[in-house]
């Protein structure tokens, strides 16, 4: 599908990836975006950069009544982005309790899933459209360290194949991007690997959308982790697990 002309809508389009998206959407010619954040102020931080074509939208994906009152606002949607996302750095079993896993659940998983079934009526009334969803690496790959946010993003990876057979014939495509290390403020921790700017992760994801990519890597890192499953998964999950190992005998 062309971007020119489209009617985006970003979640968590206020910062890192989110407004890449946003500035990358306006570039190929989207004809409106609406930026979903979480603070209106936000989000009207970020239209007062283009007032003509971007729109403020309060938008917490966790809020069944926000999302409800974004899909009655914004009829002429036809790319969503699900990309707004929670990311804790716990265990699953070191975590303290579950409620930073079940905060990453409800905001990556279903939020996504809940703004896809908003949106699913407009894309279709609007000629079919695309779903864009921001997942990660983490979702090809167990990761010990994301213990919440892994297994959220290999459910919205499973969702994203779902939802594609699902709007299927109403025309909808899902692009599925797999984003491996994006310099925001989620990764503000990582300092081992090379970032990608977040504009170059939503330029890949527009180019997905393009070409009708189910399943797209974003960037270096991402392709190399899809390179290390392939090679030979068990070394790469015992990799990780010796990684834990270690962690754990140098706290003794
Ligand atoms: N950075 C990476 O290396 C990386 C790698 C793989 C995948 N990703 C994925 O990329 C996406 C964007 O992350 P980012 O790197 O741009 O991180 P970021 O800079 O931390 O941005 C996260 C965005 O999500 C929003 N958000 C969080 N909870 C929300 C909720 N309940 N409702 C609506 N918006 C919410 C945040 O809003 P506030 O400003 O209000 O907090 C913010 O706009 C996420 O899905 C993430 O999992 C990132």
């Amino acid at each position: 599908m062309e971007i020119k002309g489209a009617v985006g809508l970003v979640t968590g389009g206020n910062r890192g990836i989110g407004l890449g998206f946003v500035h990358k959407l306006l570039e190929h010619g989207a004809s409106r975006v609406y930026v979903g954040a979480r603070k209106r102020a936000d989000a009207e931080e970020i239209v007062a950069q283009a007032p003509d074509k971007l729109v403020a939208v309060e938008l917490d994906v966790t809020k069944p009544d926000q999302v409800a009152a974004a899909a009655a606002q914004c009829t002429d949607v036809t790319i969503l982005v699900n990309n707004a996302g929670a990311f804790n750095h716990q265990r699953l079993i070191g975590a303290p309790d579950m409620s930073t896993m079940r905060e990453e659940m409800e905001v990556n998983f279903f939020g996504l899933v809940s703004m896809s079934r908003a949106f699913a009526p407009v894309l279709g009334a609007n000629g079919g459209g695309a779903i864009v969803n921001v997942l990660s690496a983490g979702g090809i790959v167990a990761v010990p360290d994301m213990g919440g946010y892994s297994p959220s993003k290999f459910a919205s990876r499973a969702a994203s194949t779902c939802i594609r057979a699902e709007l299927a014939p109403q025309g909808t495509q899902v692009c599925a991007l797999i984003v491996g290390s994006v310099d925001t403020r989620m990764a503000e921790h990582v300092t081992w690997i090379k970032k990608t700017p977040p504009e170059d992760i939503a330029e890949a994801g527009l180019f997905a959308v393009r070409h009708h990519i189910d399943e797209h890597d974003t960037d270096p890192h991402a392709v190399s982790v899809r390179a290390a499953i392939a090679r030979d998964p068990k070394a790469l999950e015992k990799s990780m697990a010796d990684r834990i190992a270690a962690q754990a005998s140098a706290a003794k």
